[in-house]
């Protein structure tokens, strides 16, 4: 297995292009099953272990995929299987996401069910729920989410959601632009990833009003076509990366980027001290003298992101204070935790708020990644520790950050990647 070795203390500064968006990404290799009809070219793909884990899934449904310099091909004209097994799924939650879009074009799809996580409950129920609004008939059985359409097509419908879904929505868009007649969403998730699978699936032929709001009305279109497409910017390594820069007292500038769709971040790192400086494809971060002690909570876009949580309490372990950190979408989303305060620091768990009390100088250690996010947050606060941080299981990481040693050390970090055994 691979670990990072990051020996700390140097600052995180200079320039650097973020990478394309994993959760963007995810998706929109979905969306391309609508159609067997042509090739698809995806640009701005990051090259990541999930990219690789999802690019066989469909390989295993008959999709034929090339994938160099970013740009992945994708050609469906002859997939046939409609069962996602469980060995791919088991590795990604994400191969949810094949359900609409095979259901839609074929009329049926057995997708394993995707099994526990590692930051708590994750179910699926709503994805289900939209299936079956749209006149899908689900059953479990062995292990498998068999869903199947009686007539020759989904039927336009209404999906209530109870609770903002990235996911569950994303699904019910690639069921509906397919289904016969209207299909309308509520409280649809509003997220940049599923703004940008909306632009894709338009770009493919469909008909959907009320991108980027939380009511999506869609007009089931005949048929689609495949297209070329440029995905988006990674705003959570985006985030990460500011972070290292401001745990690391640095100054940063990531280029190719959407700061509009950074506020509820940019936001809470002014009020942690930080100058923020933005152009219309920039972001300039310079690190204050101290940092401040900020409470951020993640909820459903366009507030603070799930995914920027772990990285905010390492860098709240350097700020001058108590911050407060509570995230209202996952729950127990706090692994990290107890490996970060073996590195030094000090936070306290009450239900689903972290309480970190900083600043708390740190010092390296071996500690284990559980998530990427987590592990994330664990390379965030190696690159402060005094001495040396060795971070486990590097895999989670390399699930989500492309590249991400050498973006760090071509800002100036010190991190070798080497191998290990684990009993
Ligand atoms: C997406 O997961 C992201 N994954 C996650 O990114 C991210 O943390 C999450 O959205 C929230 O922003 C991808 O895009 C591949 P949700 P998703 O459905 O779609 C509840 C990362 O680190 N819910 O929006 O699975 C759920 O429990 C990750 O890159 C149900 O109750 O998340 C949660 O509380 C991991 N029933 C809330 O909704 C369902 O059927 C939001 O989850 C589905 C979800």
């Amino acid at each position: 297995m691979d670990k990072l070795v990051i020996r700390g203390g140097h600052r995180i500064s200079g320039n650097i292009t973020a990478s394309g968006s994993k959760n963007t990404s995810l998706p929109i290799i979905a969306a391309t099953l609508l159609t067997g009809d042509g090739t698809f070219s995806l640009h701005r793909i990051p090259d990541l272990q999930d990219i690789t884990t999802f690019s066989q899934l469909l390989r295993h449904l008959g999709s034929e995929i090339t994938f160099s310099d970013n740009t992945l091909q994708i050609s469906n004209r002859n997939v046939k299987n409609i069962q996602a097994p469980y060995e791919l799924v088991k590795k990604m939650r994400a191969s949810i996401y094949v359900l609409g879009p095979m259901l839609a074009r074929f009329g049926h799809a057995r997708v394993s069910l995707p099994g526990g996580c590692a930051f708590g409950p994750r179910p699926i129920d709503l994805h289900l729920m939209a299936m079956e609004k749209l006149g899908a008939t689900i059953s479990i059985e062995t292990g498998f989410i068999d869903a199947t359409i009686h007539g020759k097509k989904l039927q336009g419908g209404i999906i209530d959601f109870p609770v903002s879904s990235v996911g569950a929505t994303g699904n019910a868009l690639m069921a509906a632009v397919l289904a016969e007649g209207t299909t309308t969403i509520n409280n649809a998730a509003a997220e940049p990833e599923i703004v940008t699978l909306c632009k894709f699936l338009i770009k493919m032929g469909a008909k959907i009003k009320g991108t980027g709001t939380t009511e999506l009305e869609i007009e089931g279109a005949h048929s689609l076509k495949s297209i070329e497409f440029d995905n988006v910017f990674d705003r959570i390594e985006t985030g990460t990366l500011l972070a290292a820069a401001a745990i690391t007292g640095g100054s940063i500038t990531i280029n190719n980027v959407d700061p509009e769709q950074m506020k509820s971040v940019l936001k809470k790192f002014i009020h942690a001290g930080c100058i923020i400086e933005t152009s219309n494809n920039s972001i300039t971060l310079k690190s204050p003298e101290k940092l401040l002690p900020t409470d951020v909570t993640a909820k459903p876009y366009p507030a603070f992101p799930t995914d920027m949580q772990a990285q905010w309490i390492a860098l709240m372990t350097q700020a001058n204070g108590i911050s407060h950190i509570t995230d209202k979408v996952y729950h127990e989303r706090f692994n990290h935790i107890p490996e970060l305060n073996r590195l030094g620091a000090h936070i306290e768990i009450h239900k689903n708020q972290a309480i970190v009390d900083g600043p708390k100088p740190l010092s390296g250690a071996i500690v284990m990644s559980t998530d990427l996010r987590a592990s994330a947050s664990l390379v965030l606060a190696g690159l402060v520790a005094e001495g040396t941080t060795e971070v486990l299981r590097v895999y989670h990481l390399d699930r989500g950050y492309e590249k991400i040693e050498k973006k760090l050390n071509s800002l100036g970090a010190d991190i070798s990647r080497e191998k290990y055994n684990e009993f």
